[in-house]
């Protein structure tokens, strides 16, 4: 789709973090955003950011864990072409500590409440040829040690989405992940305020809230935003498993994911 303005886009997560780059890149094209998220608070402060940009932004405070909820959000939206599907929630801990209620969550967060929310926005996407954006994560192309649910949820974003996008061909609707490596300047890995290994190096959020309008226009499959070239590596783990964990141990990654893993627990940053 070449043309943006005056489209109408839904965007998950549009409180803080990356989803506020996401709005405000789509409303200077001109696209009409309603934003999703919890805290209202959090969604009038996007609102001030982007009360300039050309398209129009409003929003809806709802909880996406809550799936069987999901038709009453949906029966207030009228015209819908764009659905950014990027709110998601991860927590840093061994797997064996993990709560049942905490699995659950994330799970639902991060791929019930996308699925389910796309599910029952296609009818409305289809009539308008949309496009769907699904936020993933680098950590769904390789398990992220002390993250592990976190890294099955985008696995399974970027597994879904490459289904739905053949299923929906024909109807025109083009379906893209957007897989970003560690964010700087803000969101989830920002928050946790540790740098990230060198050789894998941070991006900022501009680069993937234009991943997003590049998903929309070029009508991509798969976005990866990273500082360095990081395909040949998750080809390389496709063929050699053994051999990425050696690599990604190099990098430095599960002795990141640890130390989070650690300061969850209670302990001091180090
Ligand atoms: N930051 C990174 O380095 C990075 C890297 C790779 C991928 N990603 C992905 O990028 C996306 C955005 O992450 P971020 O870094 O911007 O995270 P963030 O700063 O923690 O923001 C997460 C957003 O999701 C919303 N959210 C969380 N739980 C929700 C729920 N139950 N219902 C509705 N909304 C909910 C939050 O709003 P409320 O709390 O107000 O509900 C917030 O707007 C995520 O899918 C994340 O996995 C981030």
């Amino acid at each position: 789709m070449k043309n943006l303005n005056g489209k109408n886009a839904i965007v998950t997560g549009a409180s803080r973090g990356i989803g506020v780059h996401i709005v405000d890149s789509l409303t200077k094209n001109g696209v009409n955003v309603i934003g999703i998220a919890r805290s209202i608070e959090g969604l009038k402060e996007t609102a001030k950011i982007v009360a300039n940009n050309q398209g129009e932004f409003s929003y809806l405070e709802f909880d996406l864990s809550q799936a069987l909820k999901i038709s009453e959000l949906v029966n207030k939206f009228k015209d819908v072409d764009f659905l950014i599907n990027n709110a998601g929630i991860e927590i840093y801990k061994e797997f064996e500590n993990y709560q049942l209620n905490e699995i659950e969550n994330i799970i639902k967060v991060n791929l019930i409440g996308p699925m389910e929310l796309t599910r029952q926005l296609i009818p409305k996407i289809k009539e308008n040829k949309g496009h769907i954006v699904n936020i993933a994560s680098l950590a769904g192309k390789k398990g992220v040690v002390f993250n592990g649910v976190y890294s099955a949820t985008k696995s399974g974003l970027i597994l879904w989405s490459d289904a739905l996008d053949q299923e929906l061909k024909q109807s025109g609707v083009g379906v893209t992940s957007v897989c970003p490596g560690y964010i700087a300047e803000t969101g989830m890995f920002n928050d946790g305020g540790y740098p990230p290994p060198p050789l894998l190096g941070k991006s900022n959020p501009r680069k993937v809230s234009k991943a997003v309008i590049d998903a929309i226009v070029k009508n991509k499959k798969e976005i990866i935003v990273n500082s360095g070239p990081i395909r040949p590596l998750i080809a390389i783990g496709q063929i050699f498993p053994r051999l990425s964990d050696t690599i990604i141990n190099w990098f430095g990654v599960p002795e990141l994911s640890k130390k989070r893993a650690f300061e969850s627990k209670g302990g001091n940053k180090t």
